[in-house]
């Protein structure tokens, strides 16, 4: 409880900055509506839980962005919740402004959290070549043809909270997400916490 209670701060204080970033900059709709939980830089905020956006691609982000209004990961994250609510507001110009700002951005490396690469890497490799590459790529860099995200810049914070989502039917399991239902049902071939984890390790040390 204490530690929501410092979420729910921190998510005010970056929405109070948020206020001053508009005066500053309010041409580009990135800094104006984003950038004060996911970085100037789009590298994220490990405490608020919002990820790296500098290497997902316009497609996927842009589903992902109508998948929040529509309800398509479950609100009991407060991570989640301050997603939801940040863009419920925006109208599609702004949305897709803020995309358009978010693909010029330069990649930005995954942010190192207590737990990066305690993992067992040479596991999580293995593990990641046979359950995770057909759709992620060999590289992790993605494959939008099959709307499977690029996993490189993720955190492993998120990366295994995401992945415990789908595991646990909050994510992929409405109707109209077809990509998330897919990663749903994928989901099912690793989890045990332990093995995702040395999965997100082994992930985050890949180049970028
Ligand atoms: C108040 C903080 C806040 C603001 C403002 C905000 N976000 Fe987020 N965003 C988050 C958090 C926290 C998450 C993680 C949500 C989850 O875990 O379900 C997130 C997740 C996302 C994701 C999912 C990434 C993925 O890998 O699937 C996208 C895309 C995204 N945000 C884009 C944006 C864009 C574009 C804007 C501006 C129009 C924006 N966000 C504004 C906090 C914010
Ligand atoms: C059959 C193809 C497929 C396989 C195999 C697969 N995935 Fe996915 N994955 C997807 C798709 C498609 C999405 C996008 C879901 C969406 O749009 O919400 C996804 C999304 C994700 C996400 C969410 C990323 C984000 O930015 O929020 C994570 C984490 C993930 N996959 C990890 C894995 C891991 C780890 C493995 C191996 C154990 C794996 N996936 C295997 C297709 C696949």
């Amino acid at each position: 409880m204490r530690y929501r209670n410092r979420l729910a701060t921190l998510v005010l204080a970056a929405l109070a900055a948020g206020l001053s970033v508009v005066s500053v900059n309010a041409g580009d709709a990135y800094t104006q509506h984003c950038a004060q939980c996911h970085g100037e830089s789009g590298a994220g905020n490990l405490e608020l839980g919002a990820p790296n956006l500098t290497g997902l691609s316009e497609s996927y982000i842009s589903r992902q962005l109508s998948g929040f209004k529509a309800g398509w990961r479950d609100n009991r994250d407060l991570q989640t919740r301050t997603m939801t609510s940040a863009i419920a507001t925006l109208d599609d110009n702004s949305l897709s402004a803020a995309v358009a700002a978010i693909a010029r951005l330069p990649h930005q490396k995954a942010k190192k959290t207590a737990q990066t690469q305690s993992g067992d890497l040479a596991r999580g490799k293995d593990l990641y070549t046979a359950y995770c590459s057909a759709c992620h790529g060999t590289n992790g860099t993605g494959n939008d043809a099959l709307g499977a995200p690029s996993l490189v810049g993720l955190d492993s914070d998120y990366m295994n909270r995401q992945y415990r989502h789908f595991v646990e039917g909050r994510r992929g399991f409405h109707p109209d997400d077809r990509y998330g239902k897919q990663m749903a049902r994928l989901s099912l071939a690793v989890k045990d916490p332990n093995l995702i984890h040395d999965i997100s390790s082994y992930v985050v040390q890949l180049p970028f």
